[in-house]
């Protein structure tokens, strides 16, 4: 039967990863995957998740299984990181799911359940994986405007247009912060206008919460979130725990929503278990209990927010420092750069650029111009600049 398969082209972001890995010469720089390095350029397990991942272990009696909704401590905590007291207003619930892909996967199976022809819209540009996550239930999907390449920031009002003319029950994806793979994100006043449009309309927020606390703090990215939360009637949000508590191979993640009333959302929450024991049958558990540790523990949840913070400052700092290398090296105005969040940035790059890049000076960047600026470190930004620079000279 395998004859029939036909062999898959490279993934566009875990493709460079793998190229990167098979690049010999000393100095390469990966900036592929969203991954956040320091300065050293490891990946580091936080302190705080460390220590906690090290009480778990000590406390555990049993591995014997959890449920398809995972750890309701874990769940727990997940909905009031993110939507804070609004959590317990909106009656909100969480199911755990393998990291902030599993959450979306589980969250489009959702939306099948409940409406087969439901149509579903992506920014464009967006995340290499949503069409394939989403889309892989079978759902329609679409994209909407979103990024200027002209400004580098938010077609805000190209975004309004589209949205405007949506029918009800569209649901709308949205990255709450540090957009990918833009770095583009909206403005306070922005959200307050998709909040309107999305309320009068009746569209459905599918927020995607990859990176909370990366983009500027835990209040300011969760802010949007909140926003939507308190005056949509339905919403779903995809929350990942990879990036922010450097869980990433531990797949943890949560799908939260919330409904016009407790009833429907137990409803709902039961269709996501019952989803879930289709798909994956359980998750795993070992991140979700690290999580729970961490955000129970006032002084692990304290250290935590010291060490998201400082990622989030650093991340900020190698953006000014690209930002101006870049001016200078270009002679052409770089600044947006500093003005986006987040680990992504997207160079204005043909695709013979990107290869150049990678050829003639060993520096990764995903095909489409994404750069994981999370992943310079300050002592090779200079050479990335100049080398970004040559290749845009031609
Ligand atoms: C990324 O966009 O690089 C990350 O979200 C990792 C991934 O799975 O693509």
């Amino acid at each position: 039967m395998f004859e029939t398969l036909k062999s898959v082209p490279e993934d566009p972001i875990l493709g460079i990863t793998a190229a990167f890995r098979r690049d010999t010469t000393s100095g390469k720089v990966d900036l592929g995957v969203g991954v956040y390095k320091d300065d050293s350029g490891n990946t580091p397990v936080p302190a705080a998740v460390r220590a906690a991942e090290q009480a778990m272990l000590q406390a555990q009696t049993s591995k014997t299984y959890l449920s398809p909704v995972g750890n309701p401590g874990f769940n727990a905590q997940m909905t009031e990181l993110v939507l804070g007291d609004l959590g317990k207003a909106r009656g909100a619930a969480g199911v755990q799911a393998p990291g902030g892909s599993g959450a979306l996967r589980l969250g489009a199976e959702l939306i099948k359940a409940s409406n087969p022809a439901a149509k579903v819209l992506v920014s464009d540009p967006t995340w290499a994986n949503h069409i394939p996550l989403l889309g892989g239930t079978g759902l329609a999907i679409d994209r909407y405007p979103y990024y200027s390449v002209a400004t580098h920031a938010v077609d805000f009002d190209a975004m309004d247009a589209a949205l405007n003319r949506l029918p009800a029950g569209t649901v709308v994806v949205l990255h709450a912060c540090c957009h990918n793979p833009t770095g583009a994100d909206l403005a306070p006043a922005q959200w307050q206008r998709i909040a309107d449009v999305m309320a009068q309309r009746g569209l459905v927020p599918f927020v995607d919460l990859a990176y909370l606390g990366l983009a500027v703090d835990l209040p300011t990215d969760a802010a949007p979130v909140r926003l939507l939360a308190s005056r949509l009637p339905e919403m779903l949000v995809a929350v990942s725990c990879s990036k922010n508590f450097g869980l990433y191979r531990e797949r943890v993640g949560a799908l939260l929503v919330i409904s016009e009333s407790a009833e429907r959302t137990t409803i709902a929450t039961g269709q996501m278990g019952r989803l879930a024991r289709t798909l994956w049958s359980m998750p795993p558990d070992h991140g979700g209990a690290i999580v729970d540790k961490v955000l129970s523990d006032n002084t692990l949840r304290a250290q935590w927010i010291a060490e998201l913070t400082a990622m989030a400052a650093r991340i900020n700092g190698l953006r000014s420092q690209l930002a101006d290398a870049l001016t200078q090296a270009t002679q052409t105005d770089f600044s947006w750069i500093k003005a986006q969040k987040g680990m992504f940035s997207k160079l204005d790059t043909t695709p013979a650029m990107v290869a150049a890049l990678r050829e003639q000076h060993h520096i990764y960047v995903v095909p489409d111009g994404r750069m994981n600026i999370a992943g310079l470190h300050r002592d090779n930004v200079q050479r990335v600049a100049e080398a970004i620079a040559q290749v845009m000279r031609g």
